[in-house]
């Protein structure tokens, strides 16, 4: 018997407990502090990064001595063309929607895996790579208030030297959510977020990872499978956006078309649609990145849904005029 543990009492939440999704991770408060430990880990004096990223990663790369550099996308994805990188340099590649993890192959090609960071944080179901830094963001996927996965040769014991987050105090947005529904509960989760942003560097708290342990991987990655696939057979000819594989367990189905009032019509029938990301600057974007932030439409296709749901936003599109 472990002489430490408490027994009898009241009782917390009970949760099932499955096997992790991935093994040896290590265990981050959030992404953007994982990207910082690599960087920061690697020392590289140059990173070649996406101009279009989620603004916070590079908030917290302004934290460390590495000079930032950006690359364009072709409206493929891939990059437009590779930067000569030296020993002391790094790249960034996000697969972006979680649609492009073949994609990995070429990038090794051109860059060597010890001098890349795969930002997986909207690909939970693109497995990590041996010997290759991978970052996950898994509360993009499932019901968790924050947390991240890091795989690569991490050096853990100097990670476990790092604070522990506490989290109980800042995921009632996900049950009052529950309790409520979407709409009361939508400025609660605007306000967590921004709190996220003055967060310190922090290993995962106890409560995210029992909470991403009970969770069911498989059931949620045939389901999002399914439900890409549906939208799929019915956008592919419209959507600009070429899309490598029809059945992917993906983020969201990214659809672009020359409508940027789509997404407040389709919020107008309380179907919300996210934008990545908010805090870009758009003056300084390359002119496909540019009609992202204005045009892309990411539909819902996660586990929440099945295909009646799906359908009803079909219809709405179809009304739309699509
Ligand atoms: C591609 C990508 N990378 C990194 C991050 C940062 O993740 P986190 O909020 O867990 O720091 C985000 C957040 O939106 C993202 O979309």
């Amino acid at each position: 018997m472990n002489n430490n543990l408490s027994l009898g009492g009241f009782f917390g939440l009970e949760l099932k407990r499955y096997l992790p999704l991935y093994k040896d991770v290590t265990q981050f408060h959030l992404a953007r502090q994982a990207v910082y430990w690599v960087v920061k880990q690697k020392q590289w004096k140059v990173l070649w990064l996406p101009y279009y990223i989620c603004p916070e990663v590079t908030n917290w790369l302004a934290k460390i001595p590495v000079k930032l550099a950006f690359y364009s996308l072709k409206p493929s994805f891939e990059l437009t063309s590779f930067p000569a990188l030296d020993k002391q340099s790094g790249l960034l590649w996000i697969n972006y929607f979680g649609i492009h993890s073949e994609y990995q192959q070429t990038l090794f090609k051109n860059v060597p895996k010890k001098q890349c960071i795969i930002d997986n944080c909207q690909a939970l179901f693109s497995p990590p790579l041996p010997n290759t830094a991978t970052v996950y963001s898994p509360r993009k996927f499932v019901g968790v208030s924050d947390g991240a996965w890091l795989t690569g040769n991490i050096d853990q014991q100097l990670v476990n030297s790092l604070p522990q987050a506490s989290s109980w105090s800042t995921c009632g947005y996900l049950l009052k959510r529950l309790d409520l529904g979407p709409e009361p509960a939508f400025t609660d989760y605007q306000q967590h977020e921004k709190q996220l942003d003055q967060a310190p560097l922090q290993r995962m708290s106890i409560l995210t990872d029992t909470l991403l342990h009970s969770i069911d991987y498989t059931d949620i990655l045939h389901r999002r499978e399914d439900n890409f696939d549906f939208w799929h057979q019915r956008l592919q000819a419209i959507n600009n956006i070429i899309i490598p594989k029809p059945v992917c367990p993906a983020l969201s189905y990214p659809l672009l078309v020359d409508t940027p009032k789509l997404k407040s019509y389709l919020l107008k029938h309380r179907v919300y649609i996210p934008t990545y990301w908010p805090g870009l600057d758009v003056s300084v974007l390359p002119p496909f990145e540019k009609t992202l932030m204005s045009n892309l439409c990411c539909l819902p296709m996660d586990q929440r849904y099945s295909k009646p749901d799906l359908e009803k936003i079909y219809q709405l599109l179809v009304e739309f005029g699509l």
